[in-house]
């Protein structure tokens, strides 16, 4: 296996990345009554239910390293070679890492073979890229964005969704994603908070340095919060985050 993009970028991860309360039940919601879950990319364990049976797949020690004592049992490897016998769970999830794969394809099988429903939080990325952040302060990365797959729809397409929600972002969420501060643009100057964002922690640096000048420059001069005024009548917005069921209760 190659050293995984995760051993590099995921050392914050913990801290940055906590499970956001209202996505968690709409995963939890999206597993149906199944008790028992492959989490395939499990990175720290967020969105694991507590109340099933869980079985963690992933392929970075840093991001092993830093799941909860008592969390779920977990398996070194990749989502193209689960080493899981065919139909042995209820529901495979697969939350935020799809794109990172380097066989989605196969990958995607791969939640079919193992289980007969699957739970995959994905990203329509041309959506995510039109993202005030993307387009108005970096759109280097949102070219980039437009170009990264697959996307929800390729996913939902590829494990033959039943279901694709859109899976807002609240005031004050928890789960540091790209968009998780979309009312709060003061957290993109912090470089933790990229940091543990890999749209921009793999972009180029001379890109964000650039784009974070010039977000500073507005924030200080009141240009941004001229722009973005609609947003304070706003609880939640579409970032893109789409939550994909798939396969029978
Ligand atoms: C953004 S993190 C998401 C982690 C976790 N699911 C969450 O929601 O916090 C992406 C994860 O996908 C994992 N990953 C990357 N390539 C993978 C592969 N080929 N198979 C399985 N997981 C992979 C990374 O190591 C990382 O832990």
């Amino acid at each position: 296996m190659p050293a995984p993009v995760y051993d590099t970028i995921g050392r914050g991860y913990v801290a940055h990345r906590r499970e956001d309360p209202r996505w968690a039940a709409a995963v939890h919601r999206g597993l149906g009554p199944g008790r028992v879950v492959v989490n395939v990319g499990a990175g720290t364990g967020s969105y694991e239910p507590a109340d099933r049976a869980v079985v963690a797949i992933e392929p970075s020690t840093v991001m092993i390293a830093q799941r909860a004592p008592g969390a779920a049992p977990v398996i070194r490897a990749s989502a193209s070679a689960l080493p899981l016998p065919a139909g042995c769970a209820d529901v495979a999830l697969a939350v935020c890492t799809v794109h990172h794969w380097d066989d989605p394809r196969t990958g995607l099988a791969e939640l079919c073979r193992v289980a007969r429903r699957r739970v995959i939080l994905a990203i329509d990325f041309e959506v995510h890229a039109r993202f005030w952040l993307l387009d108005e302060y970096l759109p280097d990365v949102a070219e980039t964005t437009r170009r990264i797959g697959p996307g929800a729809d390729a996913i939902a397409e590829a494990v033959g969704a039943t279901e694709v929600a859109p899976l807002l972002v609240e005031r004050d969420m928890r789960d540091g994603v790209m968009g998780a501060y979309w009312c709060r643009p003061e957290a993109y100057l912090d470089p933790t908070v990229r940091a543990n964002c890999s749209g921009l922690a793999l972009a180029d640096p001379s890109v964000i340095t650039r784009g974070m000048a010039a977000l500073e420059s507005d924030l200080a001069s009141g240009a941004w919060h001229q722009r973005h005024a609609a947003l304070a009548d706003l609880d939640a917005v579409d970032i893109g985050y789409r939550l994909i069921v798939a396969g029978p209760g």
